[in-house]
């Protein structure tokens, strides 16, 4: 493996799941196999869990890890082809990623998108330039329009839970008081798509995401309908992708609580984090029986170990 920025990289996604699952029982059993190698972590955007959860990974496959908050910490980015470097701008995207294709020999790399130019955001501008000028193999640690690590960590979290060989997984949307990016929706969709599910999702009139990334979904602006008898709730917010970027309601009554999930088959609750407690989730859902935040958190460590391991294998 070469790049992991969407499911479409992965040539075996159930192998890929049951590779994290070994892991996760036996985190120990690669670990001469990062032996001399380095794993740069290169943040333009905010984390907790993709930082923490990607780092531990890598140690535990014996690697050595280089982390960069290049926002804050590296010089101020140019990432426009062909321009004059006279305004505030430092250095140009093609040799910091090229320097750091130098340090590293696997780079994880975060760049949300803009929610202004949604051609360039959905072209993936930001991210395909960096894979191309570091010139070694990258895992998207969230890029503009997808979260692969999550997805895979939210998919063997549903496999390892599952009760039914085809549950029902809905995501739905919920408010928030700013714009978000629709990467984990898109990306959580992608996946789910790709598994054998029964998959829905819902969200308020305006807030369709892309056709490439629904699928086969249902999809219904009616929340209650989408939750009966749901086994998964997948709860997230995302601005609109028509009107890009807006926000186009304060979304109440789409908040999931325990009301809404007497309505499902008793299902486990699923967000990606960080989440605005009582705003997308009730407290009583997030400190209750249903949530399943702790264990997508926890998964988030073996779904980046095995594909690491991959992409080490994969290295020359
Ligand atoms: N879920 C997730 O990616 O969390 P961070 O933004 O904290 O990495």
């Amino acid at each position: 493996m070469k790049i992991f920025s969407s499911v479409n990289d992965v040539a075996d996604v159930q192998k890929l799941v049951s590779q994290a699952i070994s892991l996760k029982k036996k985190p120990f059993v690669d670990e001469q196999l990062g032996k001399h190698k380095t794993l740069g972590l290169i943040f333009l955007n905010p984390s907790l869990r993709t930082r923490l959860s990607t780092q531990k990974a890598a140690m535990n496959l014996g690697m050595q890890v280089i982390v960069m908050n290049l926002d804050k910490e590296g010089w101020a980015l140019e990432t426009r082809d062909g321009v004059i470097m006279n305004g505030s701008t430092v250095e140009h995207i093609r040799e910091a990623a090229g320097v750091m294709g130098q340090y590293c020999d696997i780079i994880g790399f975060r760049s949300f998108p803009s929610l202004v130019n949604r051609d360039e955001d959905y072209a993936e501008t930001i991210f395909n330039k960096f894979v191309k000028f570091s010139g070694v193999p990258v895992v998207s640690l969230e890029s503009a329009t997808r979260h692969p690590l999550q997805s895979l960590a939210d998919l063997i979290t549903i496999e390892e839970l599952k009760k039914t060989a085809k549950p029902r997984v809905v995501l739905t949307w919920a408010p928030h008081v700013k714009p978000l990016p629709q990467a984990v929706a898109n990306s959580f969709a992608e996946w789910m798509n790709r598994a054998d599910y029964d998959f829905v999702i819902t969200h308020p009139q305006g807030y369709d995401l892309a056709p490439e990334f629904v699928g086969d979904a249902i999809v219904t602006n009616n929340q209650d309908e989408a939750l009966a008898g749901a086994d998964f709730v997948y709860v997230k917010n995302w601005s609109s992708y028509n009107d890009y970027g807006k926000v186009l309601t304060d979304g109440e009554g789409w908040a999931i609580t325990n009301e809404k999930l007497k309505l499902t088959n008793n299902a486990g609750v699923m967000h990606c984090l960080p989440v605005r407690r009582g705003l997308e989730l009730s407290h009583e859902v997030l400190d209750g029986p249903n949530s399943l935040v702790l264990n997508q958190a926890n998964n988030r460590v073996w779904a980046a170990q095995a594909v690491l391991k991959n992409m080490l294998e994969g290295l020359s």
